[in-house]
Parts: structure tokens; sequence; C-alpha cells
């Protein structure tokens, strides 16, 4: 297994190499993998002149899966828009045609009172957002912003093919069956043309499912929906943009941006695997950050990508452990427990694995 790693920016290196400390202990009990490392981001900026560089693509293509940390912060954020590193994590998506961006939102037992909402509310809680990925008003055209009639105007097109919605609406009811059948699909269809076409494809393609129960909910309402109760729900499937800020509302179930991981596959289940959250710039550097969400990723890259489904549970039971255990990065941190930084929390996930 080709694994090509890429920790980006800010706290992205940090939490990488946590991740890649547990893969090293499986590679050492048997597990045959290869690690590359490449760059991406606002360091493949400053190094080459371009956020996602030939050399980087083309370890990107030849590897089995991909593990992400984060790009972005403030030092590229004055650079044209080609060149800003959000820009190489759109790119790689894209090239690699990774459109099933799965985002699983679980509350682990010991955080229930980590998260900001009441533990009742929620306790036990296990949905998955799917997020579309390489489509919408993220790659839309046209966009820009230009001269009109003496002022400036800025634009963007919000677009969806059929093809593009059926293929991530059979990803979401296939994950559907695996789990409680149930599908919310995610969209603003009351004032949107393309969301109007996602909500009519969606029930068309709920014919080849009717044992998977669809409903369908505008997002405005999921948003609000999503902390009064978020256990009405099973599987959420939405476009690129409302999938990004649902899964951000999302996490704060689970207590912290820092526990929520995700895998984004293609139609062969090759994938990229990234955690939720960014490059935390107001702790990058500072050994605070929660590795918890890229360890997760790793795992989630063992079970799609390679159906190493054992390993993979290996990695999450030594996560419920720590957290067992009282182990803490501040985002979780609550009076009574063990608070530690990013490297004491990897210590202590290696220890558990053992
Ligand atoms: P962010 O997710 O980086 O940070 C939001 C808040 O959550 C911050 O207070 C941060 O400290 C905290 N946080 C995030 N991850 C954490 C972790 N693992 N442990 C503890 N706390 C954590 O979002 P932002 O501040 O809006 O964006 C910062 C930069 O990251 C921007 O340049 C943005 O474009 C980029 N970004 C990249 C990705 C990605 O690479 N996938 C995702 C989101 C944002
Ligand atoms: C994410 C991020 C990215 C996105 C940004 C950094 C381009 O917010 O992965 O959730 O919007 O997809
Ligand atoms: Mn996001």
């Amino acid at each position: 297994m080709k694994i090509c790693v890429l920790p980006g920016d800010g706290i992205g290196p940090e939490i990488v190499s946590q991740a890649m400390r547990v893969l090293e202990v499986l590679k050492q009990d048997g597990l045959k993998m290869e690690f590359e490392y490449g760059l991406l981001g606002g360091g493949a900026v400053d190094e080459t002149g371009t956020p996602y560089p030939e050399a980087t693509q083309r370890l990107a293509k030849e590897a089995d899966a991909i593990l992400l940390g984060a790009v972005g912060g403030p030092k590229w954020d004055t650079l044209p828009r080609e060149q800003r590193p959000e820009r190489g994590l759109l790119g790689i998506r894209k090239q690699l045609g990774v459109f099933a961006n799965l985002r699983p939102a679980i509350l682990y037992p010991e955080l229930a009172n980590a998260s900001t909402l009441k533990p009742e509310v929620v306790s036990g809680l296990d949905i998955i957002i799917i997020r579309e990925l390489v489509g919408d008003i993220y790659f839309g055209e046209p966009r820009g912003i230009e001269e009109r009639g003496g002022e400036r105007v800025g634009y963007n097109t919000m677009v969806y093919s059929e093809s593009e919605i059926r293929r991530i609406a059979k990803v979401a009811f296939e994950t559907a069956r695996r789990r409680n059948r149930k599908v919310c699909s995610v969209d603003k269809m009351n004032v949107l043309e393309s969301t109007q076409l996602w909500r009519d494809v969606v029930t068309e393609v709920h014919k080849d499912y009717q044992d998977v129960e669809l409903s369908h909910m505008l997002v405005d309402n999921a948003a609000m929906q999503l902390v009064r109760n978020p256990k009405q729900f099973d599987v959420m499937v939405t476009g690129n943009m409302f999938g990004d800020i649902l899964s951000d509302e999302a996490s704060m179930l689970t207590g912290s941006i820092g526990m929520l991981p995700s895998a984004s596959l293609d139609e062969n289940n090759k994938g990229l695997f990234e955690p939720c959250h960014g490059s935390a710039p107001d702790i990058a550097g500072k050994n605070m950050a929660n590795p918890l969400a890229t360890i997760l990723s790793a795992a989630m890259m063992l079970r799609y990508s390679f159906g190493q489904e054992e390993q993979a549970l290996r990695i999450e039971n030594a996560v419920k452990k720590v957290l067992a255990q009282g182990y803490r990065t501040g985002d979780i941190y609550e009076p009574g427990t063990n608070k530690v930084s990013t490297t004491e929390m990897g210590d202590a996930v290696l220890a558990a694995l053992q």
C-alpha cells in the first residue's frame, strides 16, 4: 500500500506526525505500507511558487491513498487566488475525482460534557454527513470579480449536473444500507434551481433504494435541527458548500472540531483522508492541537481504501481507550481530566495500541 503523506501548513505537520507514529506501529506489526512525503499548500507555495506542485501531483496519482493534514494561513491570505493554499487542496480533490466526502460525527461517551450542547441532546450521537466534494459553487464557472457599471461585482456559479448528483446520492443510500437506513437530503430548492435538480435526482435515485427512508430538508432548517435534535439524523447528504458548513456545525456535537475525521473517495475507493478542521493558525507551533481527528482519518484510510477493518478498529479502540483514561487536549478539556499536549496525546494512543 503506497501512501502519499501531505502534512501541509499550521498544525498540519504536528497532527500528521502523530498519525504517522500510529501507522508506523501497524507497519512494524506487519501491515505493508510505504510512505512518501510531499508538499501541498502554503509550504508548497513558498518552495515552488505553486500550492500543488507537479511532483506532488505525481506522488498523489501514483499512491493508493493520501493522508493530509491541513493547508492555509494568514501568511498566504493576500496572494492571488490561483496561488492560495486552498487552491491546492481543491486542485488535488478535483484531480483525483474524490467526489464523496464522508464526515462521521460520533460522540464518544466520555466527551458528553465536552460538547457545548446538553449531554442528553448529544449522548449516543452517531451520524454521517456525506458531502459532494468536487462540484457546486466551489468549481462553477463563470466566476470572478469585475468592473460593471462603475463598480466592482463579485460572482460565482452554483451548478450541479444530473450525473454528479446521481453518484453522490448512490453513495448516501449505500451508506445508509449499512447503518440505520435513513437518508436526509439537504438543499435550498425553495430558492435555487441547482438544488431543485438536486432534490429531483435524489428522489429518482431513491426508487432503487426503497428499503431506505428518504426525507428532504431545507438547509436553514437542517442547521437548526442539527443543534435542536441531532439524533433524528442517520445519513445526511448534501452539496459541497452546505456540507462544508453543516459538518463544522456537527463537529461541535462531538465535543470539538479536533475530533472529526473525513474520507474523500472516488468510484474505486481511492481516497484522500484528512481531518475536517483547518490549519488552526491560532494554535500552530504550540504543541496544543488535538491529533485525534487525523489519527481517526488514518483509521478511515485503512478501512475504506485498504479494506483493513480490523486495523481501523484497532486505532479507533485505542482512541476510545485514551479518552476513557482521561487524556484531553485543550479543546476537549474539562476539570477532572488530564490535560495533555499534541505529542502526549500521541504517546497515549501509542501506549493504548500496544
Ligand atoms: P480552523 O479549523 O483551522 O480553526 C477553527 C478553530 O478551531 C480555531 O480556533 C482552531 O484553533 C480550532 N481547531 C481547529 N483544529 C483544531 C485541532 N485539531 N485541535 C484543537 N483546536 C482546533 O478554521 P479557520 O480558522 O477558519 O481556518 C484557518 C485556515 O485553515 C484557513 O487558511 C483556512 O482556509 C484553512 N482551512 C483548511 C482546511 C483544510 O486544509 N482541509 C479546512 C478548513 C480550513
Ligand atoms: C474543508 C475546508 C476547505 C473546504 C477549504 C480550506 C477549501 O474548509 O475541507 O472543510 O471548504 O472544502
Ligand atoms: Mn470546512
